[in-house]
């Protein structure tokens, strides 16, 4: 039987990790949060100090294993700025559609969260969303996030970095993030994750019983 694919797309921040993995422990479903095949593949560069260019890239991402996903050291600042350069690296994209869709072909569902889900990686995806919030309660997370971890960051900085990424991510001329048509928004600004999770976990199973 073809799995239920579940697409989450959105920017940095936002709530879709959070969400595909509550919605992934709710239907006990396997989750690929394809944020960290970018991540893994800039820590290897990275730890191999190799330069960023995209020959190196390409062969580290045709290299990669399951295993590198579940490496420390992902969620750095540092990490989070080099995952965003190797993603528009068009051959590092087109590399890494085939690992990302193995994922969504396996079991009864599927959940796949980034920024192409539901529009190069799964087109075809039974329920697409689209995760958003403002940029500035979504620093807001990520500042909080880092202050928990240690790591010493001004709110100014997380700020500037978001909004670079989200620049970067959404003017790539290869997969940028874009709102599919179909996508349901998801704004979660105003919204707690229960709140969010909820309102996800509804809209799926509704697209189930249309199944
Ligand atoms: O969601 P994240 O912050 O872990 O993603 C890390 C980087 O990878 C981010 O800059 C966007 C990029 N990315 C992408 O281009 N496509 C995806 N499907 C997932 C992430």
């Amino acid at each position: 039987m073809k799995p239920f694919v579940v697409a989450i797309d959105g920017p940095a921040a936002s709530g879709k990790g959070t969400i595909a993995r509550n919605l992934a422990r709710h239907f006990d479903w396997p989750y690929l949060d394809t944020g960290l095949v970018y991540r893994a593949v800039a820590r290897n560069l990275v730890k191999k100090q190799l330069d960023q260019n995209p020959r190196n890239a390409v062969r580290e991402a045709k290299d990669l294993s399951i295993e590198d996903l579940q490496q420390e050291g992902l969620r750095t600042p540092e990490i989070s700025q080099t995952a965003s350069v190797v993603a528009s690296i068009p051959e590092v994209r087109e590399t890494l559609i085939e690992f990302q869709r193995n994922f969504a072909r396996k079991g009864e569902g599927a959940i796949l969260d980034g920024r192409d889900i539901g529009t190069v990686i799964c087109p075809d995806a039974d329920i697409k969303f689209f995760v958003t919030a403002s940029q500035e309660v979504r620093a807001n997370r990520r500042y909080q996030e880092l202050m928990s971890q240690g790591e010493g960051v001004t709110y100014q900085e997380v700020f500037d970095t978001l909004v670079e990424r989200d620049l970067r991510d959404s003017t790539r001329k290869n997969a940028p993030l874009v709102q599919s048509e179909e996508a349901i928004l998801i704004d979660t600004s105003n919204l707690n994750v229960k709140q969010s999770t909820e309102l996800v976990i509804a809209k799926v199973e509704l697209g189930l019983r249309d199944t």
